[in-house]
């Protein structure tokens, strides 16, 4: 079986990929009716091909499953939030996803890459004032812990990741930081934002916590500087239409590292990367439009640590998982 994959969109802009691209993927050989499974590697390619073509195929599988998507019932999306076309199209795009989403990023295949203890790891490091950008569908709001207990939930209602990994982090116990006293949040989608609200309303765990949802374009996010001690970004700097005016707008909000160490604002970011694996990382540039067109805009070869260092950031931690095509970050303000 041979793979030919060609992006018809190799120099489009981050939207005409989400909407327009025409990916023409063909296999030269067996019987394929539908595009993803073609990806799945010859036992003649290297191993770090092999890897790729397994997630991108995870990814592209997902995708065209999605593909019959209806937008989300009762939903009104405001146009006057977005700060530009390409990000209205990725909201309009979203509200569409949003009934669905959960689906592939919270499903099976998120669970084989272990995402959701990715999740718990990050965001149990969490701590103070604290702001969630793209909140998307709350898939991250079961992971926090919390400054004071829940009015009536006890510990045990925490899900096992998340219990292990806060228990685990080193932020509370070390520094003195003690959980999450508030929670704001913003995504671009209304529809997304339904789905976290109703999370929320659906969870012993979270209702009469202190969440705020906010209807917001990351690229001009509505705090003053320096508001929050804890920013957080998860699996979307590789959907915003300019990951640096993002990337820029989390290091403005952020409260900068406190002289003499101890008590200063941080990042915490969990994001599709460019592999350190050089194969792969070359792999994904070569499919990085097909994966966006089909992937509900993800560009999954994002210079992460690039993009923080040049938003006056420094990263106190990285980690690489997925063969190095998801990072987490710890990062902040110098
Ligand atoms: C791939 S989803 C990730 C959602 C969530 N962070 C998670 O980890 O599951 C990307 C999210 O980014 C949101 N989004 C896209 N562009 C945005 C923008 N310019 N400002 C704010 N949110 C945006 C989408 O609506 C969507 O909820």
């Amino acid at each position: 079986m041979r793979l030919q994959a060609k992006n018809a969109c190799h120099s489009a802009s981050r939207s005409a990929r989400l909407q327009t691209c025409k990916v023409q993927i063909q296999c030269t050989a067996g019987n394929h009716n539908n595009n993803a499974p073609c990806l799945l590697a010859s036992k003649t390619q290297p191993e770090a091909v092999k890897l790729g073509r397994k997630l991108a195929s995870i990814a592209l599988a997902a995708a065209v499953a999605l593909s019959p998507l209806v937008p989300a019932a009762g939903v009104a999306a405001s146009e006057a939030v977005a700060t530009s076309d390409a990000a209205l199209e990725l909201q309009q795009a979203y509200d569409k996803y949003s009934a669905s989403y959960d689906e592939l990023d919270g499903g099976a295949a998120a669970e084989a890459l272990g995402f959701p203890q990715l999740r718990a790891e990050l965001l149990a490091q969490a701590w103070g004032r604290t702001l969630e950008v793209a909140v998307g569908t709350g898939l991250n709001l079961q992971y926090y812990s919390w400054a004071a207990p829940p009015p009536s939930t006890s510990t045990s209602a925490l899900p096992a990741a998340a219990a292990a990994a806060a228990a685990a982090a080193p932020a509370s116990s070390s520094s003195g930081r003690e959980g999450v006293t508030s929670l704001d949040t913003v995504d671009l989608s209304p529809g997304m934002l339904a789905q976290a609200r109703a999370r929320v309303r659906g969870s012993s765990g979270l209702a009469g916590r202190p969440i705020a949802f906010q209807q917001a374009d990351v690229a001009a996010l509505p705090y003053a500087d320096a508001s929050f001690d804890t920013v957080v970004d998860t699996f979307s700097l590789c959907v915003f239409p300019d990951p640096q005016a993002a990337m820029n707008e989390l290091a403005r909000v952020v409260r900068p590292a406190a002289a003499g160490g101890g008590g200063g604002g941080r990042l915490l970011l969990l994001e599709h990367s460019r592999s350190d694996n050089p194969l792969l990382a070359a792999y994904q540039d070569a499919t990085a439009g097909p994966v966006a067109a089909l992937g509900k805009g993800c560009v999954w070869n994002q210079d992460v640590e690039g993009l923080a260092a040049r938003a006056g950031l420094r990263v106190t931690r990285a980690e690489r998982f997925a063969a190095g095509t998801v990072e987490l970050l710890v990062a902040e303000k110098r």
